[in-house]
């Protein structure tokens, strides 16, 4: 069996763990994961996500590192050869193919939203933002949204510095970046969360964050939970085989359990620190915490423009924020490009480049649905909605179930037992039951009951 891959290997286990959370932490959390929350109304929605997060998440993101890292391939030929492996079906490749489409689609809209985040960036920088209100901060957003020339400018420099990275290789540059970037965006969110604290209505973000009211979700519980569980797959990167990826340039000695924890801990801390740090500001301005994808960028601006040192603050704010969403983007783009290396025959570069581009030209489409094309729905969504709801929503999760599925029973226990290596034999027969049962009949629950099975 090989023990390395031929797209290079991490070069240490915290290489691995920065790399891994460097995809997780992104837009997802800091964009996302607020925005989503106060959709649904707060407190019963990040109890679920939290649950989603410890029953579903962390036991197939195990499983998806354990994958990778016995198949050592892109997603599509790890799955070909573990299921010819095990004697299954070579239909098991298909999973990778799905996890190519989630990925393409992802990227095209994250790439866009990641767009409004270098476009900030310049606003922040600028001064634009000092002394602003409720009103001029919507203005300004508006402004942006509705303009595509501008959005198509962003959008392409997002995914040139993209390709860049993924062309290098990812174990290359990624490393270095992660490794202080990270630090620096959760001291930054810290100090985001001190200064809503102290100028913002504090009690009031932070109740609605933690003061789990379960009327909330009574009218619209299907919507709601199934919401929580995409954005759980979301945020952890889950369920299109980026993890997997990963996975597959990790040694062969390290530990995949406590890997796992620490970067969905870490994931999960980004998120409730960026609620914290938004949520406070929401209710002091009088704002609406359920108006959607444009929260953060309506919301933030205001505390820069009256804290001290603002423009500072609020220039690396979003700079960080750029870079959270780059090493998330080069894990959305790495599959598609490892299996046209490996099947095609590609240089990387040359791979990094075709899949950049047709990631870059959907994203187009994107960008045209939020002005000029803002009259075309599809299920009463616009495309980028449209393409956020049903990668997080659907894709993701149904990828998780059948990496679920086949790495429960498919693999054999030998198998599992022996890429997981878990010490303790209670701990292994806990996550076999997560993964067996728990994980897969949790998300189907939430399916069937998001289409009002029960
Ligand atoms: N986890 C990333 C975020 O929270 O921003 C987004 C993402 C990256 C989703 C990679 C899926 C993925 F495979």
């Amino acid at each position: 069996m090989t023990t390395t891959s031929i797209h290079g290997m991490w070069s240490s286990r915290l290489a691995f763990v920065l790399a891994a959370t460097g995809s997780a932490v992104g837009l997802g959390n800091i964009w996302r994961f607020p925005y989503t929350a106060g959709e649904y109304g707060g407190g019963a929605f990040v109890i679920v996500y939290i649950l989603c997060v410890a029953a579903i998440g962390i036991p197939i993101m195990m499983a998806e590192i354990m994958l990778g890292r016995r198949g050592r391939q892109s997603p599509i030929n790890t799955m070909r050869t573990l299921a010819e492996r095990e004697g299954a079906s070579p239909l098991w490749q298909l999973l990778g193919w799905m996890g190519i489409l989630s990925g393409f689609l992802i990227l095209s809209f994250y790439s866009v939203i990641a767009g409004w985040t270098l476009a900030y960036v310049m606003r922040a920088a600028g001064g634009l933002f000092t002394g602003i209100d409720a009103a001029g901060s919507e203005a300004v957003f508006s402004a942006l949204v509705g303009d595509a020339e501008r959005l198509l400018a962003w959008h392409t420099i997002f995914m040139v510095i993209t390709v860049i990275v993924v062309a290098r290789g990812v174990a290359g540059g990624l490393e270095k970046a992660v490794r202080v970037l990270m630090p620096a965006l959760f001291l930054l969110l810290i100090i985001m969360v001190l200064y809503a604290a102290q100028a913002g209505d504090f009690a009031s973000g932070a109740a609605y964050l933690f003061q789990p009211d379960f009327r909330e979700l009574r009218d619209n519980a299907g919507e709601a939970i199934l919401s929580a569980m995409g954005q759980a797959f979301f945020s952890l990167s889950l369920g299109m085989g980026a993890i997997m990826i990963y996975g597959s340039y990790l040694n062969s000695q390290d530990s995949i359990m406590q890997n796992t924890i620490i970067i969905a801990v870490m994931d999960t801390l980004v998120a409730v620190l960026a609620g914290l740090a938004i949520f406070p500001i929401v209710f002091a301005n009088g704002l609406e915490p359920g108006s959607g994808p444009g929260l953060i960028f309506q919301t933030l601006p205001i505390a820069f423009g009256q804290m001290p040192l603002g423009q500072f603050f609020g220039s690396v704010f979003f700079v960080l924020l750029v870079f959270a969403a780059w090493t998330s983007a080069i894990s959305l783009l790495e599959p598609l490009v490892a299996w046209l290396v490996e099947n095609r025959g590609f240089s990387r570069v040359r791979a990094a480049i075709l899949g950049g581009v047709a990631v870059w030209l959907l994203g187009i489409a994107c960008l045209l649905s939020l002005n000029e094309w803002s009259g075309f729905k599809v299920f009463g969504m616009g495309i980028l909605d449209l393409f956020d709801y049903v990668t997080a929503n659907v894709l993701l999760p149904l990828g998780g179930v059948l990496i679920a599925v086949f790495a429960g029973w498919v693999l054999s226990r030998s198998a599992s037992a022996a890429e997981l290596r878990i010490a303790s034999e209670g701990l292994y027969q806990v996550w076999l039951v997560l993964i067996r049962f728990i994980a897969p009949l949790a998300v189907i629950l939430v399916f069937a009951h998001a289409i009002g099975i029960f």
